[in-house]
């Protein structure tokens, strides 16, 4: 008979449910492993926890997520509450003996990222982030591309992210917009173009950054309108260890952007571009091609780029947002039973805290930062 493995959720907004799909699909799409027992769900009443729990699947509900923690069923837990949170969940689930699943960022404070890999670290459980990007097969058959060297190093690489969510100056005042949840844009947003640049081209170096606020409030939920605390814009010149140099751009609040993340990576030999508003494609320049034929050449992604495969046995037909959640479900599964994985774990993902704390040291001292200076 299969074996199980008790999992626990906490908190079921947009990324709870993309949790409990990947936990529910990752046993029927991958075929091996063990199965996924959706054990106890947490929410902030115990009402909503029933509702979710019957809705995703989870045998137990809770208003305490501390109850989730403590189950002795549960093996691993997610957390995908808002940023504020992950420190003390993830910490107390740790040391509680459960592998952790945490969403991104990890923390608001370095120092309660610092806290969380060093809770990691001493525990010997599996504790990685969601950075769900760097799973689409098309951002692995870049990473292949890369490493066969088919464009030759890179001295350029440009990443744009951007989405309309927050474009509308009378969209309401929400957690998004208080300090509480970090800087803005670029932990919100600014550690997903991370992920993919530090998984394909390896670590940023220095930074120049600057923030920006495009609205000073917002419409609150109790009536008047209240001060935004975070900046919904950012751009900011890198550097790479590599020696390559690079450009993120992020927008909260550019109308018409829906999932825009923008990859460039220009090489000496060509040029690759991704965007994962059109996530089932690649576009590929090379200068080996004939003078005549030089262009783009698009790839569309299928079973010849893994693990597409595993989903379906037709090319062309498409992955989408949340399947990159299931491929991220089982990669940390794969972690958990000690085989080589592609994931963020706590320890990379200081690594991306620490690029961000350093932008954010940059603009507010209007100068190149190195990642590595203390802050
Ligand atoms: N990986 C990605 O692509 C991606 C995308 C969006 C959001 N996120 C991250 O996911 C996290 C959650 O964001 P979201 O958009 O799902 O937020 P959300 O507001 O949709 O959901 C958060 C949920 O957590 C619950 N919650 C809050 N405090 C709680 C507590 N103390 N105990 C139990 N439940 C609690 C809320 O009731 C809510 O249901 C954030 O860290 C965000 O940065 C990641």
């Amino acid at each position: 008979m299969t074996q199980t493995i008790g999992i626990g959720l906490i908190g079921t907004g947009y990324m709870g449910k993309c949790h409990a799909l990947a936990w529910n699909s990752v046993k029927a799409v991958f075929g091996n492993g063990r199965r996924p027992r959706l054990v106890h769900l947490g929410e902030v009443t115990v009402e909503l926890a029933r509702q979710k729990a019957e809705e995703f699947g989870f045998e137990r509900a809770t208003g305490n997520w501390r109850d989730v923690v403590a189950d002795p069923e549960v093996e691993v837990v997610s957390i995908t509450t808002p940023n504020q949170f992950h420190a003390e969940m993830a910490i107390a689930a740790l040391e509680a003996g459960k592998h952790v699943w945490c969403e991104k960022p990890m923390a608001v404070a370095f120092a309660d990222a610092q806290r969380m890999a060093d809770a990691a670290r001493a525990s010997g459980k599996v504790a990685v982030l969601g950075y769900n990007y760097i799973q689409n097969p098309a951002v692995r058959h870049i990473d292949a591309l890369l490493r066969d060297g088919v464009i030759g190093p890179v001295n350029h690489v440009r990443v744009e992210m951007d989405e309309d969510f927050m474009a509308d100056p009378d969209a309401l005042f929400y957690w998004k917009s208080e300090a509480s949840s970090g800087y803005g844009a670029i932990d919100d947003f600014g550690v997903h173009p991370l992920s993919l640049i530090t998984t394909l081209l390896g670590p940023v170096e220095r930074v120049m950054a600057n923030m920006s606020k495009p609205y000073a409030d917002r419409p609150a939920r109790d009536g008047g309108r209240r001060s935004v605390e975070t900046y919904d814009i950012a751009s900011i010149l890198i550097e790479l260890e590599s020696g390559a140099s690079g450009l993120i751009a992020l927008s909260r609040t550019a109308w018409g952007r829906k999932g825009r993340i923008a990859v460039q990576i220009f090489g000496a030999k060509g040029t690759i571009t991704y965007d994962q508003e059109r996530l089932n494609e690649v576009q590929v320049y090379v200068t080996s091609d004939k003078p005549a034929e030089q262009g783009f050449r698009t790839i569309l992604t299928g079973p010849s780029h893994p693990p597409y495969d595993r989903f379906i046995p037709a090319a062309g037909h498409g992955l989408g947002f949340n399947d990159l959640k299931i491929i991220e479900a089982h990669e940390l599964l794969k972690s958990i039973a000690g085989q080589e994985a592609r994931v963020i774990d706590f320890a990379q993902g200081l690594e991306i805290e620490r690029t961000v704390h350093a932008m954010a040291r940059s603009h507010h001292e209007g100068r190149w930062v190195n990642v590595a200076e203390k802050g």
